[in-house]
């Protein structure tokens, strides 16, 4: 009879255990990027891939600037740094162009046009509207990083 009650106990807190379990799983993300994925290489020459990098850190920095200045309700430079920096600029849209690849520019354009909503709306100074366009430009980041590679 006791080792029916301890056994009882033990799968009661094992299967407890995996519960938890599942719930972290829920909330990790979903794109899960393995080094065997089925990444398509965009085959960089060792230019093109030391500045997309330099592009790429810049754009990591512009969302840090952004994600500080909502905080700050500095909307107006907030506004400007989002078209500047991650918006579809002559400079940004000669980048994704240059890498010979129509998925690979269409992705960039798609993330720019983003930006540039973005930036229009902060301008209306709604911190709720701008962090769900910033949730949004980022999802470009994201799908894009699971798409390709250098
Ligand atoms: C159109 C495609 C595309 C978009 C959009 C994009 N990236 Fe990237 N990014 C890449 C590729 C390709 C690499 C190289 C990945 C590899 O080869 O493993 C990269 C690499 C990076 C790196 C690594 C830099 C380094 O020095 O190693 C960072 C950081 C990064 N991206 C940030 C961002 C952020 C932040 C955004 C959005 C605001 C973004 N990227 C949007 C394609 C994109």
């Amino acid at each position: 009879m006791k080792l029916k009650i301890i056994i009882l106990l033990v799968v009661i807190v094992l299967t407890s255990c995996n519960e938890k379990k599942e719930e972290v799983k829920k909330e990790m993300p979903k794109v899960i990027v393995k080094s065997d994925d089925g990444r398509i290489s965009l085959h960089l020459n060792a230019m093109q891939k030391k500045h997309q990098l330099s592009n790429m850190r810049s754009h990591l920095v512009a969302v840090q600037t952004l994600i500080e200045l909502i905080a700050e309700d500095d909307f107006e430079k907030a506004s400007k740094v989002a078209y500047t920096q991650l918006g579809t600029t002559t400079a940004m849209r000669l980048m994704c162009a240059s890498f010979g690849n129509k998925k690979f520019e269409d992705m960039g354009l798609k993330f720019h046009s983003d930006a540039d909503k973005m930036s229009e709306i902060l301008k209306t100074k709604d911190k709720d509207k701008s962090l769900k366009a910033l949730s949004k430009t980022m999802n470009s980041c994201i799908s894009c990083h699971a798409t390709f590679k250098q």
